[in-house]
């Protein structure tokens, strides 16, 4: 028997740099500045440079999160957007303090304090990360108790306030509102049909002018009737409206005891979620539609995919593969993909319009909007973080960079209305008016979604990152008490965790080594520190009784005053010589790890799938002699016909392997194979999304299979 050496991934990382700034206590009077303003924090990335070609820096000294990622393109942006944001905050009086505005001067159909409900949604889900928890306090309650709009324009505003709240933790300001909160979602019962169980609205006031259902429904030349759009079930609104119950059913919870408010709600975004799947899901065009209400009894679903059919899986709705289907067309030429996209109508729609007419500034049956922008970005890592998702990183930030590429003008970073979805310019970009135009999200996109801090309710730092896999450095800093987990693939014996730990103490800020760690596994404690002098800047050791685990969480305890920061975090386990491969373990490029019932092979059933023709899947090992045996794929093919594969070794394709169908039951495909002395590396080329891989063997008749060389390990 003969055996290969499994070589392990270093787990990749990233920065997010959350700063406080360390000011003289003396204070003049003034305007409000951000709470903790006072508390040292860290300093270890530049607070300047970045952001010395934009306006308002004291306030984004003070406010914001500092980041460090190799996109020069969407950093660039990333700080623009802070600096363009800070100049929709507005003091309105005393008493209702801050709010933030759509558009830098006053429009004439907003509401008072010039708010529009319209992307209220989205400007709190930008503001909730700034250090000062006053500007979205205020704003929130412009509308949950002051004269801002709520029936305006369709919103999500209550699910922003949860969500929100998931960043500051301020349970107490939430639930002071609850009854405000219901208040606003009833406003709505008169849009309710209770008979078709939707909302409808025109798609006008859904903050969709000229789009498709008005098309639709109109004669060509009926202006008017195009630009509202006749009332219509929409997959926005209603997925609004279900994120919005939520939200309350939620904040009630925070309360610690159940209430009507609390089933009432939960009941309704149930009833809402099902009858957006039986109306709203369209299973011939693959996608959430909308449903004119006027004239159609029988509630046919428009002929035509618009973006908004993406926003359901942001507000955690049709996170399932049968809905999955819908996110192919974002990487369609023929469906929304542009280079300044995604298009807000498929292209292939009769009705899609490239060029807009210079009569109005908002055509949505085409044109790039970042309000759709930043709604399919949320939908697209809902998606991505979701089982059997079609997504991979590199797609996610695919449509991050279009955005970035997107937001310019000039070759300086900006924000218009909209944008033509073929050219390098802005559609829609009235002068005095649409600059900065404050009605989407990017921040919040790069740090939830690029960064991967994924806020939550509870006491946990989620941190799941969809960055390039070319981008692998790390830093993260919290409080007193921090715990970092690494989720594998499936269960893996481990023997030892290395940490690089970080340390600026020497150069004057606040992070250092921990105080004592901890080391957790599946089965519970795995190490404990007693008295470790943990080494700064610098790799700690620590080892223990061989363990088998799903996970690996450390558990930081930190000195007094002081921030913990991870550099790396590897784990190792001895090496055992094995004729086996699991697939999960291979490098995957342009494959995924799937959890399938069917296989066996693991504990939690993690497979190899979302194959295609440019799948690589590629394994690698040394060995202490050449060997002649048998190569044995094991894998399901859930399709009809047989797929080919290409069996690659040390860079030469060896053969093609056709894998026939097995109604997703698994299989050996049996082929010799003959291997050079040292390293070997056996690629898998090639595939199919119905084809699916457990784990290559290797039989040979090698007298060494089973011994452990002294003092090799292998990174897991
Ligand atoms: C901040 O750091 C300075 C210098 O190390 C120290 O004198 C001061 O007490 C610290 N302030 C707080 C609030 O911890
Ligand atoms: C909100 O706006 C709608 C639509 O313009 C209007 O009908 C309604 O009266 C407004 N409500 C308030 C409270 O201003
Ligand atoms: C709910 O319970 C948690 C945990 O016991 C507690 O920390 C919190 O203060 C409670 N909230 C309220 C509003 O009573
Ligand atoms: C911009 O708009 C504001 C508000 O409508 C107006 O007062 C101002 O004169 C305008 N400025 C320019 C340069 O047009
Ligand atoms: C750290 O967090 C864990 C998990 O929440 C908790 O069990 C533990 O008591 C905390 N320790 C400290 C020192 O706060
Ligand atoms: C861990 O190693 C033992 C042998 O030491 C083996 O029986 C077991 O299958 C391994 N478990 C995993 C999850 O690799
Ligand atoms: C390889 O497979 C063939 C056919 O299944 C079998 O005859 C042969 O013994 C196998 N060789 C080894 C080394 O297992």
């Amino acid at each position: 028997m003969f055996s290969l050496l499994q070589v392990g991934l270093l787990v990749e990382v990233l920065a997010v740099i959350f700063p406080l700034v360390a000011t003289q206590a003396q204070l003049p009077p003034g305007p409000p500045l951000p709470e903790n303003i006072l508390k040292n924090g860290t300093n270890f990335l530049d607070h300047v440079k970045p952001i010395q070609n934009f306006a308002g820096k004291t306030f984004l000294a003070q406010n914001i999160p500092f980041i460090d990622i190799p996109d020069k393109g969407i950093s660039n942006v990333y700080y623009y957007r802070w600096s363009s944001l800070q100049r929709h905050l507005r003091y309105t009086v005393p008493g209702t303090g801050y709010i933030l505005t759509e558009f830098v001067q006053p429009a004439s159909y907003a509401s008072a304090f010039n708010t529009i409900d319209a992307a209220a949604g989205h400007q709190i889900d930008e503001a909730r990360w700034l250090r000062s928890n006053f500007y979205n306090d205020d704003y929130i309650q412009a509308y949950t108790r002051g004269p801002g709009n709520t029936t305006q324009y369709t919103h999500w505003i209550l699910d922003a306030i949860s969500r929100r709240t998931e960043v500051n933790g301020d349970k107490t300001y939430a639930t002071g509102q609850l009854a405000d909160m219901v208040r606003m979602f009833q406003r709505w019962d008169y849009v309710f049909d209770s008979s078709a169980g939707l909302y409808y609205f025109t798609p006008n006031f859904d903050a969709q002018e000229y789009s498709l259902p008005g098309y639709v429904a109109a004669p060509v030349g009926k202006k008017q009737l195009q630009l509202n759009g006749p009332n219509t079930y929409r997959p926005s609104h209603n997925s609004y409206m279900v994120a919005n119950a939520r939200a309350i059913f939620k904040v009630s919870g925070f309360t610690n005891s159940t209430t009507d408010i609390t089933t009432t709600f939960a009941s309704k975004a149930a009833n809402l979620e099902a009858a957006i799947y039986k109306t709203l899901w369209d299973p011939v065009q693959k996608f959430f539609v909308d449903v004119i209400r006027t004239n159609n009894p029988r509630l046919s679903p428009v002929k035509g995919r618009e973006a908004v059919g993406f926003y359901p899986f942001r507000f955690g709705i049709g996170l399932e593969s049968k809905y999955f289907k819908a996110v192919k067309s974002l990487f369609d030429p023929n469906g929304f993909m542009a280079p300044y996209g995604p298009t807000t109508l498929e292209t292939r729609n009769q009705f899609f319009a490239a060029n807009k007419p210079a009569d109005y500034c908002c055509y949505w049956n085409g044109q790039s909007w970042p309000f759709t922008t930043a709604h399919v970005l949320k939908s697209l890592a809902a998606v991505y973080r979701s089982r059997n998702s079609p997504i991979k990183s590199d797609q996610y930030v695919q449509y991050l960079r279009t955005y970035a590429a997107t937001q310019q003008k000039n070759g300086e970073p900006y924000v218009a209305e909209s944008h033509h979805p073929y050219k390098n310019s802005w559609s829609a970009d009235s002068r005095n008016h649409s600059e900065h135009y404050g009605h989407s999200t990017n921040n919040d996109d790069v740090i939830t979604g690029l960064l991967g801090i994924v806020p939550r309710a509870d006491e946990v730092l989620e941190i799941s990152p969809i960055v390039p896999r070319n981008w692998r450095y790390f830093a993260i800093e919290n409080n007193a008490n921090d715990t970092l987990q690494v989720t594998f693939a499936r269960p893996r014996n481990i023997t030892s965790v290395t940490l690089a730990i970080f340390s600026d103490k020497g150069r004057g800020g606040a992070i250092d080594v921990p105080d004592s760690i901890e080391i957790y596994g599946s089965e519970g404690l795995l190490f404990k520190s007693h008295g470790t002098q943990f080494l700064a800047n610098d790799r700690n050791t620590f080892s223990f009784p061989q363990a088998a685990t799903l996970f690996v969480s450390v558990n930081f305890f930190n000195k007094q005053g002081s921030f913990v920061g991870v550099c790396e975090l590897e784990v190792w386990n001895q090496l055992t010589l094995q004729p086996y491969f699991f697939a999960v373990d291979a490098v995957l490029t342009e494959a995924r790890v799937k959890f399938d019932p069917a296989s066996k092979i693991t504990t939690n059933g993690a497979v190899v799938g979302g194959l295609s023709a440019r799948s690589r899947v590629a394994f690698s090992g040394d060995l202490p002699s050449s060997q002649v045996g048998n190569f044995t794929l094991f894998y399901s093919n859930s399709g009809s016909s047989a797929a080919p594969v290409t069996v690659s070794l040390n860079q030469v394709p060896l053969t093609t392997i056709n894998l026939a169908p097995t109604s997703g039951s698994y299989t050996g495909y049996v082929m010799p194979i003959s291997l050079p002395i040292g390293k070997n590396f056996i690629t898998l080329l090639g595939g199919t999304a119905d084809i699916k891989y457990e784990l290559i063997t290797l039989e040979g008749d090698d007298p060494n299979r089973g011994q452990v060389p002294a003092g090799l390990g292998t990174k897991v």
